[in-house]
């Protein structure tokens, strides 16, 4: 398959993101920068090429440093996490100024984008003191990266044009910007974009006030990607209707600035095989011989959680032969918790918990188990392997990884049952999955009802199906797609196994 094949890009591989894809630490005793890796799927697939090609990875280490100019610590030597290998020359911090870093990440990021991208714009706020520090943010990883393609020695240029690789929503404009220095510099390379999230429909995108540069900023590459087709169409639509740029609709190309820009559809996947081996290697978590629904989520307002716990008390409610006998395992990891929309939402989760809890409560049984905190990935690969539904009802998502990770997950010969919200990319193609809108409290609940009573023939049917397209469309084919989009793929046997 193509995830046994090495991938190597043709040319080398700066990949620009908000995050570094390890965080930097102080250690209490030895008053030293360490490492500390992160675990996600795209640090998995992407930084391999990054390593084997020499590459370079700039971003924001996750703290504010002492010294902007600190050298990066190496890797452990006991590390051994897909980053491991990335030596401290390939790695670029991005130093920016607290109280500017606040107004960016916080504020325009977070603050806006986020609740704009996913539909949710009474929850944006739009300001021109963030949006300035946005374009100041963008403008100095901007710079970092114009640094390092004027560093690239000549060897490095002739083995095929540098792919420069900006993610998601924190780098929209840094990709024009990198395009018209990189001009007067007479600079050589290929740049392409990856958004993580939604992109939302014109009538929403067009809310913000500064929506011309987004699309300007997104326009400097060759190529953009997102995870689904509509996503793209969304973006098509909106360059015609607010820059007036020709598009076509059907091969998803966008004429700007005299090039044609592709947009591509290019849906993430993860790291399936890593996930199936701790599956089989994680020791037994949960200790009840009840039916557990299972939610992990980041603790965000997108997730759908409130709606979740009502649509969990309604079940109880209407079948009551389930109280006693199915217990709700919710994970939700805090995030973002510096803005206040974040803040609430915790409050309102812990309060829902505790009413739900306190009205249907035995002296041996309580419905819903709460954990507000980080869970390590084996703890999570036991949780999902043990359960009996996983509930992914998130009221809008770029993607959702949990409904993939749960399905690799299911090696029990008896397996369970994927709940998935239509409105999650995920939701788009795990077919077999059962849709619930989770605006539907009553619904869903029926929903859960139905996963919960579901015969073992047609569990299997369904999650047979389901695992083995995840097998097959991973991270690493993920990886492959876009290197394919933006023309500079290369494999090991020389073999393009792309459709
Ligand atoms: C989403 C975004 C990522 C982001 C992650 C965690 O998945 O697409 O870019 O890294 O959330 O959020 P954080 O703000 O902690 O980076």
């Amino acid at each position: 398959t193509s995830s046994q094949n090495a991938t190597t890009a043709n040319g080398k591989l700066i990949v620009v993101a908000n995050r570094l894809p390890f965080v930097l630490r102080k250690n209490d005793q030895t008053g030293k920068w360490e490492r500390k890796a992160s675990a996600g799927g795209l640090v998995t697939a992407v930084a391999p090429v990054v390593i084997q090609g020499n590459g370079l990875w700039i971003g924001w280490p996750g703290v504010q440093l002492d010294d902007p100019n600190m050298p990066i610590p190496e890797s452990d030597p006991s590390d051994c996490t897909p980053t491991a290998g990335l030596r401290s020359n390939q790695v670029v911090a991005v130093y920016v100024e607290p109280q500017i870093f606040d107004s960016y990440y916080n504020g325009c990021c977070n603050g806006t984008f986020w609740p704009l991208f996913h539909s949710m714009p009474d929850r944006a706020v739009f300001s021109s003191d963030t949006w300035k520090a946005y374009a100041a943010v963008n403008h100095e990883f901007a710079d970092k990266t114009l640094n390092a393609l004027k560093c690239l020695n000549k060897e490095d240029i002739e083995a095929g044009a540098p792919l420069v690789w900006l993610h998601d929503y924190h780098l929209m404009l840094a990709a024009n910007t990198i395009r018209n220095e990189a001009e007067s510099l007479d600079l050589k390379f290929k740049i392409g974009f990856f958004l993580h999230i939604p992109f939302p429909p014109w009538d929403i995108f067009r809310l913000f006030p500064w929506a011309d540069e987004i699309l300007q900023g997104m326009l400097g590459c060759d190529m953009v990607g997102f995870h689904i087709e509509d996503y793209c169409l969304n973006f098509v639509e909106c360059c015609q209707r607010r820059l007036g740029c020709r598009v076509d609709r059907k091969s998803l190309l966008v004429e700007h600035g005299g090039r044609t820009v592709r947009i591509r559809p290019l849906p993430i996947g993860i790291p399936y095989d890593r996930f199936l081996q701790m599956a089989h290697e994680a020791p037994k978590l949960i200790s009840t011989n009840q039916q557990i629904v299972l939610g992990v989520d980041r603790l965000d307002y997108t997730k759908g959680l409130v709606h979740r716990l009502r649509s969990f008390e309604a079940l109880l409610e209407k079948h009551p032969e389930h109280i006693g006998k199915v217990t709700m395992l919710q994970i939700s990891v805090p995030s973002r918790t510096d803005v206040k929309e974040y803040q609430e939402l915790k409050e309102e989760m812990d309060q829902l918990v505790g009413r739900i809890n306190g009205k249907f409560t035995t002296p041996n049984w309580s419905p819903i188990r709460y954990i507000y905190g980080c869970v390590s990935q084996m703890e999570l690969a036991a949780f999902y392997r043990d359960s009996a539904v996983a509930l992914v009802t998130p009221l809008r998502d770029g993607m959702n990884l949990v409904a993939k990770e749960y399905v690799a997950c299911q090696i029990n010969p008896s397996p369970g049952v994927l709940i998935v919200s239509p409105f999650a990319g995920a939701g788009e193609m795990m077919h077999e999955a059962l849709i619930c809108n989770p605006y539907e409290i009553d619904d869903a609940a029926e929903v859960i009802h139905r996963a919960l009573t579901m015969p073992e023939d047609e569990r299997v049917l369904r999650m047979n199906c389901l695992r083995r397209r995840e097998k097959e469309n991973d991270v690493n084919y993920w990886m492959r797609s876009f290197l394919k989009a933006m023309g500079t793929l290369i494999t090991e046997d020389g073999e393009d196994v792309l459709p």
